[in-house]
């Protein structure tokens, strides 16, 4: 592994040089809470498999991890629910936008995959019928495996996306329609909406998600899952963590990866760590324009991808 000092320049500079294309994007307004926050921020860190820690740029501060928390969610329940899940939820690409309405009818309720909003709601559903408390689940994961215990739900972002949240009640309703929500729509809605709500900074969730690049191990050495589920996250993430922007994410950077539209995005490498950005300035596939080009910078200049 590359010494820390080296890592720490490079993050510096990647940093520096990736700021200004925030005025590329857009931030998130259709959940208003995001709306307010300022474009020009940008963090990057880096959490080692050996237990080491470097950031730059605003990597301590927190940002809503959205669908980042999807990431976690999914991991939780395969571990419970082995092959079953894929009764529920589809494992393949969607190349639709994460809330669109379309397939899911063609597709009679079961979503493409567990990333997309629908799919995420179907994990969300199995949390509370294993549970009780989905949240509560994610939370207790979050705060073990980054070290923190003040981690939380920001109930500002939560209550502004729950206002606004008609397309995300379409999915679900939707779905139960078709008999594949097991709990009440409210509270499923309710918790998925939490769990997006959970505010981290880059290198809480950097550490949080080492697990994923221990292929399994957990922060006190338990396994969360085992060395082929950690696989199959892992491939998930890479094929479907950036939805219809996957195939660009994957040729561009090269990693599994989650983005979220508070314009976070966890990467993934196996072995090695796991590397977080954050620029809330998003594409048109709500992906962080920062971060993805950050990413891809990273890649190229030390050669980690899973490729
Ligand atoms: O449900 C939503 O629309 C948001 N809470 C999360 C969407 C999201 O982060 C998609 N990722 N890029």
């Amino acid at each position: 592994m590359t010494p820390l000092p080296e890592l720490q320049a490079l993050l510096d500079s990647i940093a520096e040089e990736v700021r200004p294309l925030a005025a590329r994007g857009r931030v998130a307004d259709y959940i208003p809470a995001l709306a307010a926050v300022d474009p020009s921020r940008f963090g990057i860190a880096l959490a080692t498999v050996e237990g080491g820690v470097v950031g730059s740029g605003d990597w301590e501060a927190r940002f809503s991890l959205q669908s980042v928390s999807k990431a976690f969610a999914l991991a939780w329940v395969l571990a419970r629910d082995g092959d079953a899940l894929w009764t529920r939820v589809g494992r393949e690409p969607s190349g639709n936008p994460f809330n669109s309405l379309v397939q899911l009818e063609f597709e009679h309720g079961i979503p493409r995959n567990p990333f997309i909003n629908a799919g995420a709601l179907v994990v969300v559903d199995r949390m509370l019928s294993h549970t009780g408390d989905a949240t509560g689940t994610l939370l207790e994961i979050l705060r073990q495996e980054s070290g923190r215990a003040d981690v939380d739900v920001d109930l500002d972002v939560a209550s502004s996306e729950a206002a606004h949240g008609h397309r995300n009640a379409a999915l679900a309703h939707f779905m139960a329609s078709y008999g594949n929500l097991e709990n009440d729509v409210d509270a499923v809605l309710d918790h998925y909406v939490r769990q997006c709500a959970v505010a981290m900074s880059c290198g809480e969730l950097a550490r949080a998600g080492l697990f994923l690049a221990r292929h399994g191990v957990r922060a006190d050495g338990s396994q969360l899952l085992t060395r082929s589920e950690a696989k199959r996250v892992n491939a998930i993430l890479l094929t479907c963590g950036t939805y219809d922007a996957a195939g660009d994410f994957a040729y561009r950077v090269g990693l599994p990866g989650k983005s979220g539209v508070g314009g976070g995005i966890l990467t993934v490498l196996p072995g090695r760590g796991c590397l977080v950005v954050w620029g809330p300035a998003l594409d048109r596939a709500g992906n962080s324009v920062a971060g993805v080009e950050a990413l891809d910078r990273f890649t190229t200049r030390t050669g980690w991808s899973v490729f």
